[in-house]
């Protein structure tokens, strides 16, 4: 049995081109599309469509992420599209926009997917954890708390995305797979990164997979189809988090969401001043470099470096 998860494609239709190119070449039996396929990009609408053409020929599956949430969420706002929390979710109000306000098809999306491997192994996939979508497994993840983010009865095998650093772990007799991020790595590799995995004589093997494509083209999607213009100074920052592979998101929400809520502080000077910082990409590059190390190494550097700072129970996205 081949099993595909392509996770967290964030309306990066170039990138999700390249990447089901590969997943066919490859011949998958199972396609799992992990969440996150739109907001924080600029091409929704062909990504969805894409992705429904693929559940309706192929048998693709998809798992609602907490970017579908996000847009999800706008049918519950009544008030004027305007104010300082309106342009913090700003740019889910616009792929809601782009979706025609229609977001029946991600609201039928589930939250995990369990499946049986001809063996008769369980097979688990969620977005970011059984605690939710929005938490996340990453390498400092203390090894005692998987088994609540993996959720009961153990599967062998249980695959996730959302942090979009790829990881795969054996603990707990589970073979744990993050697959990355299809559209929007951060682990400072710009290549498309999706997970393989392999039933073989009754063990399962993964492997990520990195792949070149048009990030050209994908930049000027950000342009052409409107998003930098329209869906407010955040949309730069995502552009940024496209040509860096680093988030920034999550540390300039970090930094300005208490003085912008305060109003001590606009939007757009809190980008401005933001990107002219570039904050913590060091930690980040440092991040990428320690998840190639063997999982001993990286509990170790875990423990000695960051378990004070509880960055496991944080959304990095
Ligand atoms: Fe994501
Ligand atoms: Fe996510």
């Amino acid at each position: 049995m081949k099993l595909a998860v392509l996770s967290d494609i964030h309306s990066n239709y170039v990138a999700l081109q390249a990447v089901t190119e590969h997943v066919e070449a490859w011949g998958a039996d199972v396609v799992v599309v992990a969440g996150d396929l739109v907001n924080r990009g600029p091409r929704p609408v062909e990504c969805l469509n894409f992705v429904q053409e693929k559940q309706r020929m192929r048998g693709w599956q998809t798992l609602i992420g907490n970017h579908e949430e996000y847009v999800i969420s706008n049918t519950r706002h009544s008030d004027t599209p305007s104010g300082v929390q309106f342009e913090m979710r700003r740019s889910s109000y616009w792929t809601y926009l782009k979706l025609n306000r229609d977001v029946s098809a991600l609201q039928a999306w589930p939250f995990k997917i369990d499946l049986n491997a001809p063996d008769g192994s369980a097979i688990r996939l969620t977005h970011g954890s059984m605690r939710g979508t929005r938490t996340g497994v990453y390498w400092h993840t203390p090894d005692n708390e998987l088994p609540a983010l993996i959720g009961d009865p153990l599967p062998a095998l249980f695959c996730i995305g959302h942090t979009h650093m790829p990881l795969i772990e054996r603990s707990h007799g589970v073979l744990i797979v993050n697959a990355g991020s299809a559209g929007l790595p951060f682990d400072g590799d710009t290549r498309v990164s999706y997970a393989q995995m392999t039933l073989r004589h009754g063990q399962w093997d993964a492997r990520i997979v990195r792949l070149k494509y048009d990030r050209a083209e994908a930049e000027r999607d950000f342009t052409d189809s409107g998003f930098l213009d329209e869906g407010g100074p955040l949309a730069r920052l995502m552009l940024t988090e496209l040509r860096t592979a680093h988030s920034q998101l999550f540390q300039w929400n970090a930094h300005y969401e208490e003085a912008l809520l305060a109003g001590n502080i606009t939007m757009e000077d809190s980008v401005r001043e933001f990107s002219s910082h570039n904050r913590d990409s060091r930690m980040y590059a440092m991040g990428r470099y320690i998840s190639y190390l063997p999982a001993p190494a990286r509990r170790l550097i875990a423990v000695r470096l960051v378990s004070k700072r509880n960055w496991h129970a944080t959304t990095s996205d």
